[in-house]
Formats: C-alpha cells, structure tokens, sequence
C-alpha cells in the first residue's frame, strides 16, 4: 500500500472502533468515504500526481475504499446490537402509573326490567313459556275469538307476511299454544317481541311484552286485582299509583287496562301522558269462556285471568324516560347510565 494511504486507513479504523452508536458511525463513513471524505478527495485528486505514481495509489485508495466500506458495515450490525441492549438497560416499568381501564358494557335496561318482571313473577309461582314471533291468523286472532272483518282488528295495525302468517301483534297467541298443550292448574308468564304498524315518543314498531296467565278452578277477577296490584308495588314501590281502567278485549270478559300515575308530570298532564296523567301498562281480564272452549277447556269448571304488560312502559316509568325511541337508537351515552 501507498503511505498515504495507509495512515488514512488507519486513522479511519480507529474512528470506526471508537464509535458508540449508529449516528457516530455515519459521522465515520461521511469523513471519510463521503462525497467531501479524505479517500474520496485523494481519488479525485490523482490527476495531479506524477504520471508514475497514479496507478500505485489509484489501486491502493480503491481497494482501501472496499475495505472501508466492508468495515463501516460490519461496525454498523454491532452498533445497533450495542445500542438496543442499552436502551432495555435503561428502560425501566413505572408500577405506580395507573393501568388502562377496560371499557365494561352493561345490560340494556329493557334486559333489566325483563329480568326483573321475571323475577317477581317467578316469586309468585309462576314459570315462563315461549312462543314464536311468526303466527298463523287463527292463532293471533281467530282463536282470541277475533273474527275476520271484526273491528277489533284495527286495535292493533298487523305486518302481514303472507294472507295468513304475520307478525305476532301481541304474545297473547302463545296463551293458545300453552292452553293446547297442558291442562290447569297454569300459572305462566310469556315475555317476548311483538309487532305494529305504530310509531310516536310512547309506541314503538318492534317493542316486548310480558302475557300473564292462570287458569284453575275458581280463578277470580280479585286474584287478577290482587297480582298486579302486588306486582305494581315491587316495581314501582309501596308508594307508586296505580289504577284499573274498565276496557275491552274480544279475548277477556271483563277486561281492564292498568294505568300507572305518568313519572312526569305527576298526573297534571303533559306529552308523555297525552295531558291524561296516567301512562298506560298493561291490559288485562277473566279470559273469554269462548277462548277457553277453542282450546278445549270446559268453562263451566275452568276460569282464568289474563294481562299483557309493555316492558317499554314500565321501563319508561321506573326510570323517567321520556321517548320510547331512546331504547332502541343505541346511543352509549344513554346506556352507560344504567351501568
Ligand atoms: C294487548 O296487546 C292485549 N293482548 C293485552 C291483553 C292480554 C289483554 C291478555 C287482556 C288479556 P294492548 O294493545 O293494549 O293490549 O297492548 C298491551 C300493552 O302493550 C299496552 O298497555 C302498552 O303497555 C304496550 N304497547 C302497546 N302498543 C305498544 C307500542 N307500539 N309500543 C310500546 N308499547 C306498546
Ligand atoms: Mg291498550
């Protein structure tokens, strides 16, 4: 090799062995095999150099150069190595910070005042049944001695699927189903989704309800009274206000609606109540003796009662909610607050 030559590479090996981290490294190679480095100027500055000399240090500075390269190279694997093993060194897990809490859900509040129904019921002895949400006409109608043509028919706007399968307008259908299948005694609730054409801040088009039924010998109209008024107490509290409002239901005979005093207004009148001051939960009656004749019972010896409850209303009145809608847009700003 060229002397000159020789004290560059040397000096260069040093540097490179000195150097601690990716940035010292390149400030290495930029002095000395970059575009302004001290082997780079000496090539380009062959041309002034006696004719003799050129190819000596010409061969020399570039093999010099390989090598360089190479070594930078080799120095840079290590280099990195060096650096990651002292930043994990270094690195140190502060236990005192406080931890990512994760987000938790919560039951939707129709699943909690289901389940609570549930539970009051399930108390009183009763078990739960379950029927389809796709009916027949006759099982949704007919067998409730709802005619075709009848008026009563309006009650509830239906979404016809074919001539004669819709959707359930009601879960009184499943009282059929029950009442065909077992004899009394029968002590049953049926919660479920039900159908309508209806839509406004206390009707919604898709919404659940709870069907009771007994059916016995010497089943009264005050065990009805008596059951809903107990129930009304548990879920409302011993001070809440109930009433039963005489009503009609071609399926029950006598028929009453039950009313609980609106949470809103406190029975002065508003939207919720439509200015009533009640706010409207359940229907309810002795079942129709035809009823029980369609299903094959004797009504001379068997008597039951019967109610239909809107879990939507009664969740609307245990919490204050004032549009039925809220239930069902999803909006987690209204969920979390039943968490
Ligand atoms: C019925 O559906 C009868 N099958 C109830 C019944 C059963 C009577 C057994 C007698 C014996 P009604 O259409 O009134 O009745 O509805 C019952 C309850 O469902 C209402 O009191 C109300 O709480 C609720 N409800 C009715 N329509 C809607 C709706 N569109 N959105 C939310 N809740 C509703
Ligand atoms: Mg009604």
């Amino acid at each position: 090799m060229h002397p000159r030559v020789d004290a560059i590479v040397r000096e260069a090996r040093e540097a490179l062995a000195a150097a601690r981290t990716g940035a010292d490294l390149e400030q290495v190679r930029v002095r000395y095999l970059g575009r302004q480095g001290e082997l780079t100027r000496l090539l380009r500055s062959l041309g002034s150099l006696p004719a003799a000399e050129r190819p000596l240090v010409g061969a020399a500075a570039n093999e010099a150069k390989r090598e360089l390269e190479a070594a930078v190279d080799a120095r840079r694997a290590d280099t990195t190595a060096e650096e990651r093993r002292r930043e994990r060194a270094g690195a140190r897990l502060d236990l005192t910070l406080p931890g990512r809490r994760p987000a938790a859900g919560s039951l939707h509040p129709l699943t909690r005042v289901h389940d609570e129904i549930v539970s009051i019921f399930a108390g009183l002895g009763f078990s739960i049944a379950e029927g389809p949400e796709i009916e027949s006409d006759w099982f949704n109608f007919e067998a409730l001695n709802i005619p075709p043509e009848h008026p009563a028919r309006d009650m509830q706007d239906t979404f016809y699927l074919t001539e004669s399968l819709l959707l359930r307008t009601h879960t009184s259908p499943v009282q059929i189903h029950y009442m065909k299948a077992e004899r009394p005694p029968i002590r049953i609730i049926v919660p479920g989704r039900v159908y309508r054409r209806d839509a406004d801040i206390t009707h919604s088009p898709m919404f659940h309800q709870v069907e009771g039924l007994a059916v016995d010998r010497n089943v009264t109209m005050a065990d009805l009274k008596g059951t809903l008024e107990l129930f009304a107490r548990e879920m409302f509290g011993p001070r809440s206000k109930i009433r039963f409002r005489p009503s009609f239901f071609p399926f029950t005979e006598p028929s009453a609606e039950v009313d609980v005093l609106c949470f809103l207004c406190g029975g002065d009148g508003c939207r919720v109540c439509k200015q009533s001051g009640w706010l409207e939960i359940l229907g309810s009656g002795m079942v129709h003796p035809q009823v029980l004749r369609n299903v094959g019972y004797d009504p001379e010896e068997m008597t039951g009662w019967a109610f239909g409850m809107g879990i939507e209303r009664v969740a609307m009145l245990k919490y204050g909610i004032d549009d039925i809608r809220l239930f069902f847009e999803n909006d987690v700003r209204f969920l979390r607050q039943f968490a």
